[in-house]
């Protein structure tokens, strides 16, 4: 039935966040955090703080950030983090980082696209390898990357912290030389 299907759209964020937009991001993001997180915090931090490390994130040249809408909100992001200029020997490895979708706006494809997105600005400059990690508790993550090529190469025991128990955490990579960008249509 027409009106029923959400609009999902992903798009980089190139210098600023309009006000709108950074606080739907924030929310998102603390909603996604006290989901079960996935992106480093455990527990929401103070608003000011999650607003500094949003407007941090464009002013690092290494990090390229995208949102991800739901109708037109913010619901979602996803980071491409080039390795420092002085890194010659890994200059051909970018990091997939700090991805998350809102609770409430998920199954709808959206993670999916937004690591498409991230892979696509990764051939763009130039990257040969696309690196990730995340924790063994992520399982639809560990799904989504695993359908997208992704090979496992690793797991750490200790790779994070919760609750003072630790969590392992698997290491991935895809060589983008000799697989070729997947469709944005899911299978
Ligand atoms: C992982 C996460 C980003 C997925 O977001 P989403 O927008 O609902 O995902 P999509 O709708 O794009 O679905 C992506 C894939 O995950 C699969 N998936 C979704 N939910 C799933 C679940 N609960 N269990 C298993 N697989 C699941 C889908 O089948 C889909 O696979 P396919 O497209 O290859 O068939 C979201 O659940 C999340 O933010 N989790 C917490 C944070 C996190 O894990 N971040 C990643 C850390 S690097």
């Amino acid at each position: 039935m027409p009106g029923l299907t959400p609009t999902v759209t992903v798009e980089p964020v190139r210098d600023r966040l309009r006000a709108a937009d950074l606080h739907d991001l924030c929310d998102a993001a603390d909603e996604a955090i006290r989901a079960g997180g996935g992106f480093g915090w455990v527990e929401p931090p103070p608003r000011d703080v999650m607003e500094r490390y949003w407007k941090g994130v464009l002013v690092v040249p290494e990090r390229m950030l995208f949102v991800g809408r739901l109708d037109g909100v913010i619901a979602g992001s996803a980071q491409l983090q080039r390795p420092p200029r002085n890194n010659e020997a890994q200059a051909h490895a970018g990091t997939l980082t700090t991805s998350f979708v809102a609770p409430w706006a998920r199954g709808h494809g959206l993670a999916r696209r937004l690591t498409l997105a991230v892979e696509r600005a990764a051939r763009e400059a130039g990257l040969r390898i696309l690196n990730l990690d995340v924790r063994e508790t992520q399982e639809a993550a560990i799904v989504l990357y695993e359908h997208l090529g992704f090979t496992r190469w690793g797991t750490h025991p200790y790779y994070a912290q919760v609750d003072g128990k630790p969590v392992a955490g698997h290491f991935y990579f895809k060589d983008l030389t000799s697989n070729p960008q997947p469709d944005d249509t899911p299978p």
